[in-house]
């Protein structure tokens, strides 16, 4: 849609709408519109004071993201803000929804703000791997301080509006119910009123910050954000630059956001941005009407079944729990009750809220009968499949026709569930991950005969709970269950040729992992891996490998970090657990038994194992169509596995270290297990042709 830009003048204020759906960025028409509404403004002798309001849901949310890595068009964003700080008569911006980035520039280029009540403001380009490019790093420390503004550039979060206002980054807020054009005119004949001229941030004195505080506030930043260079490079640009004159400071933030924009952080954090949005847009969604999805039912009040409770229950919706009993429903309700409490003192409930959830919007129940009327039903038992068929045939007698019958199996067969009810296309897999009121990944599985409206009534749900949906397809694990049994796989083998558990989690959290395997397995607990094992044992090809010493481990009773031990051991003086000697000699016995002469890894080549397997079967989970495409993975690893969002995801990451290259290795690999190391035909066939997974997301 075309960027417009409306000048109007009522008496002696000119007002300029900004209109560029759906979230005003400030693409090259919009910045040439603003410029010719200025000029408009400084040419038209009745208007004193000009009013810049946006239309829609929020003021501009930033720069246009879409042009980043292009080349750059004229008004440049920081000229046009310089340009309207320098104006001789006085500019108020009114602000509303998520003023962001360079919306925030924008503003703090006008010499007034005012706040629409429940605005938010930030700068949250560092999560984009650049940093404010327009002003930010030089005028927001002007208006809040130097500390406030690094913590808001750093952390990218979003302010609110009283904490704007206190900070001083907001002027004044509107009262309650006013239109942007609205509010801004009472407050723009105010200022008239009171004679107010230009008042220019960047006249402000630059402030100062003791170097010991600055010394603490780069040490957290550079714990919080390992690996990353942006957080970094926006404390460089705003405490060098408020030593400079203005000017020499723009320049400067100039020069270091034209650096992070170059740098391989930014492509991966933008193409995470994009990625996350396109997951929700299918093909087979499109003109799609999904079902209703306000009443929700879910089956199993344990881990997950109370986490998706909760999740359903904080979006709004109203959720009947069904437990195998009224004990068993009576502990699910006081499980739910409880999580509800630490989201009110988490302060993201309010205890009245928590009081209407409980006595109006939620019930559990032993009856299926209470499932009537509910619009879509999550099974959460067992991992059992005998258990879940019976489940899904008492659904089938007790649900209205029309119902979304979903289960939240890890592994089990859905269409083999489907199957047992007369309405196997109202049937598909939403699978949650844990805890299911926090994470946001959701993995949406679809059977082959599912309605095209049932997938799309699934999304439409993931949306409400504000997930991030992935389509998968049926298989072993679907998505990233898959991909993960292979790159911990991976890690197996090469603790069994020599790499101890803790070698290998330090070299994957250096990657950036926030865990390593290990560690991850010592969360889950070693009895799930134990019990996948067993269900895999039988349909197992020969030449796997499988680790004996899992199995050792789960005999002794370790199951982890719940039982005080697990890969490591947990106690009052390690509570994130210490390396164990036991374990290395269990492994270093099983290495003796299968002849296995240890020898040393180096950190990258254990990073390049592990991520080779991990993008080998991804490639495989792409090639056969369990994820719609590479940009699927990546979105899938970023939200549910904890990988890097600086590093993109996994397939963005293949691409830029170049597939060839990765082929190659895995190629080499193969000299160690010719069965394990097996390139995916879809890797094979996108460097036979030069390609790469961008190609395939573009498609
Ligand atoms: N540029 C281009 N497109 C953008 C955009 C941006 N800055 N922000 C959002 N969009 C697009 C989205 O891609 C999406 O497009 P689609 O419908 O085709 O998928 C559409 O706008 C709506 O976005 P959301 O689905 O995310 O809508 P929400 O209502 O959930 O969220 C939002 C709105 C909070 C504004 C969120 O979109 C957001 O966080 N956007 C990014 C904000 C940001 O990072 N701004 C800083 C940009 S960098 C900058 O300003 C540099 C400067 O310092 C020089
Ligand atoms: P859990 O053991 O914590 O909870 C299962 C609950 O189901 C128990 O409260 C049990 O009383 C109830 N239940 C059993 N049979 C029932 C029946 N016939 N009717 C009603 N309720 C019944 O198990 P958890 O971890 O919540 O897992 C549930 C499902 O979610 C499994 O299929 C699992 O594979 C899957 N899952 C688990 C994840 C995890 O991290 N724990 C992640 C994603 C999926």
């Amino acid at each position: 849609m075309r960027a417009r830009v409306s000048y109007n003048r009522e008496g002696e204020i000119a007002e300029i709408c900004l209109d560029n759906p759906p979230v005003n960025a400030l693409g090259v028409g919009l910045r040439a519109g603003i410029m010719e509404a200025l000029a408009q403004f400084m040419a038209d002798d009745a208007a004193r004071i000009a009013v810049i309001h946006a239309a829609g849901r929020t003021f501009v949310a930033g720069a246009d993201i879409r042009e980043f890595g292009k080349p750059p068009q004229a008004p440049f964003l920081p000229d046009l803000v310089n340009h309207l700080e320098a104006l001789e008569k006085p500019v108020l911006c009114v602000l509303h929804g998520t003023t962001l980035g360079g919306g925030l520039e924008l503003a703090m280029g006008a010499h007034y703000r005012l706040g629409l009540p429940g605005v938010k403001l930030g700068l949250p380009e560092t999560s984009l791997g650049i940093l404010p490019g327009a002003g930010g790093t030089q005028r927001l420390p002007r208006l809040a301080g130097m500390e406030a503004a690094l913590e808001i550039m750093t952390s990218a979060r979003q302010v609110g509006a009283q904490e704007a206002l206190s900070l001083g980054v907001l002027d004044a807020l509107a009262e309650e119910g006013l239109a942007p054009l609205e509010a801004g005119r009472k407050m723009a004949a105010q200022l008239l009123a009171e004679g107010a001229g230009p008042r220019r941030i960047s006249e402000m004195p630059a402030p100062q910050i003791a170097p010991e505080a600055l010394a603490e506030i780069r040490t957290q930043t550079a714990r919080r954000f390992r690996g990353q260079i942006a957080q970094l490079t926006a404390i460089d640009a705003a405490v060098e630059g408020a030593a400079m004159p203005f000017e020499a400071g723009m320049k400067h933030e100039r020069a270091l956001f034209e650096r992070l924009m170059e740098s391989p952080q930014r492509a991966a954090l933008i193409h995470a941005f994009f990625a996350e949005r396109k997951v929700a847009q299918l093909p087979e969604l499109e003109g799609i009407t999904p079902r209703a999805t306000d009443r929700i039912g879910v089956i199993g009040g344990g881990r997950m079944g109370s986490g998706i409770a909760v999740s359903a229950l904080l979006a709004g919706l109203d959720v009947t729990l069904i437990e195998r009993d009224a004990e068993a429903a009576a502990a699910a309700r006081e499980g739910v009750a409880a999580t509800l409490a630490e989201s009110v003192k988490r302060g993201k409930l309010r205890e009245e809220a928590r009081a209407e959830i409980l006595a109006q919007r939620f019930r559990a129940a032993a009856d299926y009968a209470a499932l009537s009327e509910a619009d879509v039903v999550i099974e959460a038992v067992f991992e059992d499949m005998a258990i879940k068929r019976a489940v899904f045939e008492a659904l089938d007698r007790h649900c209205k026709p029309g119902a979304v019958l979903a289960t939240n199996t890890s592994y089990l067969d859905i269409p083999g569930i489907a199957a047992v009810t007369t309405r196997p296309a109202d049937v598909l897999g939403l699978h949650f991950f844990s805890p299911a009121h926090v994470m946001r990944l959701l993995e949406i599985v679809v059977p082959e005969g599912t309605a095209p409206e049932v997938v799309a009534t699934g999304f439409a749900l993931g949306k409400k709970l504000r997930k991030v949906s992935v389509r998968a397809g049926v298989c072993d694990g679907f998505i990233g269950n898959r991909i993960l049994q292979v790159y911990r796989a991976a890690a197996d083998h090469m603790v069994l040729a020599g790499a101890s558990p803790y070698e290998v989690d330090r070299a994957v959290t250096e990657f950036g992992f926030p865990m390593g395997p290990y560690a991850v397995q010592d969360l889950a607990g070693l009895d799930i891996g134990f019990m996948t094992r067993q269900r895999k044992a039988p349909h197992r090809d020969p030449r796997e490998f499988v680790p004996r010493w899992g199995d050792v481990m789960h005999a002794r009773g370790w199951h982890g970090r719940k039982t005080g031990q697990g890969y490591y051991s947990y106690g009052p003086e390690h509570p994130r657990g210490a390396p164990s000697p036991e374990v290395e000699e269990i492994i270093a016995a099983e290495r003796a038994e299968r002849g296995v002469q240890p020898r040393s890894f180096t950190p990258e080549e254990i990073v390049a194992r592990y991520m080779a397997a991990m993008v080998n079967e991804a490639a495989r989970v792409v090639g056969e169509g369990i994820a719609a495409r590479p940009l699927d993975v990546d979105v899938t690893l970023l939200h549910g596995y904890g990988f890097p969002r600086w590093r993109g995801g996994p397939m963005h990451w293949a691409d830029q270290q170049g597939l060839g290259e990765i082929l190659r290795q895995i190629e080499g690999f193969q000299s160690e297990d010719a069965y394990f190391w097996q390139p995916a035909p879809l890797l094979q066939e996108l460097v036979a042709k030069g390609a790469d997974f961008a190609r395939l997301n573009a498609a």
